[in-house]
């Protein structure tokens, strides 16, 4: 048994923070933030993660021509779920009219995506449920220390979901391989989070990503040219045998590293980094549903996907698409409307931020 992807939807607030908007209140420079990412701009969103986890899941819903009353389960790949009890799967599980299917988080940072599409795929395969929707969708907007410019300027808000049903042709997830990198975890960590916080005074609370940019850069490009080469001679598949690589978009510079250590031509590989920023958990379902929809995906195509995250995690998954390209039905899902521009949402961040940092 394997795990088709029949349907994906993806999901990007209206509101776009560009480069120079960021640096209307940062010692920043749209120059310096393409030269060293690639990344020209980040949407923002007005509404809390479920919702945007919503519209995906029901545009892949649409696309994938099933009933929401068929899925089994939805898995919510997220750094950034609204509350941590109960978990925002149960949310989007009632939102989209999901009545016989169950859900839960998970929660591996970047990779969870990739995870969440790997623990699903498995569940197909062993029988336990024939039908499955995976998401991994970003709020980081939120989480921003609009404070520290070597982070705030990277991430963005949005992502995407897939809907996977079980067949008995080779489709879907055919085989993944997840690591973590030994003693990283102070990398790439949001301290406080959690329990921890609890035990802050939470007015005095102010979160503040701790951020090691260039060992993550050098561990990120490993890590994932690791898992990549320990799957395809896992599979058996060569390098030339993939016809398109999905990486995780964090950095243009991280991807073009590793494309270059894979031997992957550049036109070969999917990067929307410089649209979207780095969505975490949201990269990967975002790349996809772009490359599907500027026809660069085809049928019965073999891709390879990689990623990284805090933890460190890492992982590459290796798929093979179905026939069809194109969605089943068009969806209505829309978010509301959103009367602010990027700007002023993030605003009172950006005002805590000045006040943590006055204070010091
Ligand atoms: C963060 C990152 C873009 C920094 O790029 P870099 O080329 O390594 O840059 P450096 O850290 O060497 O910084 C170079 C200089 O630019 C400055 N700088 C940092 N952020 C800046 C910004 N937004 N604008 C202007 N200057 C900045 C630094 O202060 C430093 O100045 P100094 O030399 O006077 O100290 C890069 O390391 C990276 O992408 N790492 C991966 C991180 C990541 O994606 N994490 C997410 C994991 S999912």
């Amino acid at each position: 048994m394997y795990a088709e992807i029949i349907g994906w939807g993806k999901c990007a607030p209206p509101a776009i923070l560009t480069n120079n908007d960021i640096a209307t209140f940062m010692d920043t420079s749209d120059e310096w933030i393409v030269s060293r990412t690639g990344i020209k701009q980040r949407h923002i969103s007005h509404v809390p993660c479920s919702e945007l986890a919503r519209v995906a899941t029901e545009r892949a819903i649409s696309c994938s021509g099933i009933d929401a009353k068929d899925i089994d389960l939805i898995i919510f790949g997220s750094n950034t779920p609204n509350e941590m009890v109960p978990n925002c799967a149960s949310k989007i599980v009632n939102a989209v009219g999901a009545t016989n299917a169950t859900g839960f988080d998970l929660n591996s940072a970047c990779t969870s995506f990739l995870y969440a599409l790997n623990v699903g795929t498995d569940m197909i395969k062993a029988g336990s449920i024939k039908t499955a929707v995976v998401i991994g969708m970003e709020k980081t907007s939120r989480l921003m220390d609009w404070g520290k410019r070597d982070s705030a300027i990277l991430f963005g808000d949005g992502g995407g979901a897939v809907v996977l049903q079980a067949t008995e042709k080779e489709l879907g997830l055919i085989d993944a391989k997840l690591n973590l990198v030994p003693n990283t975890r102070e990398m790439l960590s949001l301290p406080g989070f959690g329990m921890d916080m609890a035990d802050e005074d939470y007015k005095t609370y102010y979160s503040s990503l701790n951020f090691d940019g260039q060992e993550i850069f050098k561990h990120a490009v490993r890590g994932m040219q690791e898992a990549c080469n320990d799957l395809l001679s896992r599979t058996g598949v060569t390098q030339d045998e993939i016809e398109l690589f999905v990486p995780h978009q964090a950095n243009r510079r991280i991807i073009e590293t590793l494309a270059k250590r894979m031997k992957f031509d550049l036109d070969k590989v999917v990067i929307c980094v410089d649209k979207y920023a780095n969505t975490s958990a949201g990269t990967i379902p975002l790349a996809l549903c772009d490359a599907l929809e500027e026809g660069r995906i085809t049928a019965g195509m073999t891709m390879l996907t990689a990623s990284f995250g805090a933890g460190l995690t890492c992982g590459a998954g290796l798929i093979k698409w179905g026939e069809r390209t194109k969605p089943l039905e068009d969806s209505e899902a829309e978010l509301p409307p959103c009367n602010q521009t990027a700007l002023e949402i993030i605003q009172p961040s950006i005002d805590s931020a000045k006040k943590h940092y006055e204070s010091k």
